[in-house]
């Protein structure tokens, strides 16, 4: 492994994702729930979604995701680094069995927990482990299951999450090369952390002997309030990165990809940051919310379809519980999508 070197910096060389099979539409929900596929189009923009099959668990989709990223890259990685909510288990975490699947060895291997924002606090740190020395070419995967851990009977919340993975390959190189990753900015808000999440299955509850309420162990969001927060977050961060990276503001970007929570948000978002429509990218429609995997799944199928191409100047964001958030701003290097 080579050390640490002035200029020294991750650049991206793979990307691929994988999706579920399974499709979920709007209308399939309104036979179990109370709600409409007009409600579900207009509140959010999303009309069908992918979701795992009885007993496929988030390492599954990882190690699809990750293999295709490899194939892209055309190279192995001496680290694994897997942004996840929903991991196969409470412990140990679920990178070291993908990068074992991926027949990658006995490289590093750990999973970042920062929920939507995973791809982006996983990005910053597998460019901080190639800056250091401490590896040399990282695979980073977003992946979740994020349909697990939803009560199907809340609507609020079992029309919007869905399943996926996405995942690039960093590798050593300069700062001012195609793909390199610079200032990811990246903030929380732990004092908002009750807006998003799943109260029971932690040690709060476990440790106080108490069992779970029904309903406890499902992801819960209230909705109305985490939907300003994301705007205001997302909107400051991106034009914060977009300084960092020394472009003429936000606007300056080619290309705007934002985490795929609700299409009115990224319509907001984009609109305040002066992106015009034809440069914002979104699969939402058909992709929904996958939590962790959102960001790189949107890269992904963007990169093969070419509406992200070399060259262009990528601004991307993402905001979600924590409250965790976070933006940063590149220029997408010449790689093909696995
Ligand atoms: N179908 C029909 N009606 C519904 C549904 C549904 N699926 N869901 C909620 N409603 C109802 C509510 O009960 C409410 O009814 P009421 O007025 O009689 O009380 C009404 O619709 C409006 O509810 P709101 O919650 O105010 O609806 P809103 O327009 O805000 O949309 C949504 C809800 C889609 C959840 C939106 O608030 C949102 O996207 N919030 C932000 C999500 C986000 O960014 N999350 C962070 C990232 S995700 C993460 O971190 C894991």
């Amino acid at each position: 492994m080579s050390g640490a070197s002035a200029g020294r910096a991750a650049v991206i060389t793979g990307i691929g994702c994988h999706l579920p099979p399974d499709v979920v539409t709007n209308e399939d929900l309104t036979r179990r729930l109370d709600t409409s596929d007009e409600w579900i189009r207009s509140r959010t923009g999303i009309a069908s979604r992918h979701m795992v099959a009885p007993g496929v668990a988030t390492s599954d989709l990882a190690v699809e995701a990750g293999r295709r990223a490899l194939e892209s890259a055309g190279g192995g990685a001496d680290a694994v680094v897997l942004a996840t909510t929903t991991p196969d288990r409470p412990c140990p975490a679920t990178a070291p069995d993908v990068a074992d699947r991926l027949g990658l060895g006995t490289v590093a291997a750990f999973d970042v927990s920062a929920v939507c924002s995973g791809f982006l606090y996983g990005l910053a740190t597998a460019a901080g482990f190639i800056a250091s020395g401490t590896a040399d070419r990282v695979l980073l995967i977003a992946a979740d299951a994020f349909t697990t851990i939803i009560d199907p009977a809340d609507r609020s919340t079992a029309v919007i999450f869905a399943d996926g993975a996405g995942a690039v390959v960093l590798r050593a190189g300069d700062a001012d090369e195609p793909g390199a990753v610079g200032r990811v900015v990246l903030g929380s808000d732990g004092g908002l952390n009750r807006l998003i999440q799943v109260p029971a299955g932690g040690s709060r509850q476990r440790s106080s002997g108490v069992a779970p309420a029904a309903g406890e162990e499902f992801f819960r969001m209230a909705g109305r309030e985490v939907y300003r927060h994301a705007v205001e977050r997302m909107t400051a961060s991106s034009r914060e990165a977009a300084e960092a990276a020394g472009w003429d503001g936000p606007a300056a970007a080619d290309r705007f990809a934002a985490h795929q929570a609700n299409a009115r948000i990224l319509a907001t978002v984009a609109d305040d940051l002066g992106i015009p429509l034809q440069r914002r990218l979104s699969n939402i429609e058909h992709v929904g919310n996958t939590g962790a995997a959102s960001l790189a799944v949107l890269l992904a199928q963007s990169a093969a379809e070419g509406t992200l191409a070399a060259g262009h100047r990528l601004l991307l964001t993402a905001f979600g519980g924590g409250l965790a958030w976070g933006a940063t701003a590149l220029v997408w290097p010449d790689v093909k999508a696995g």
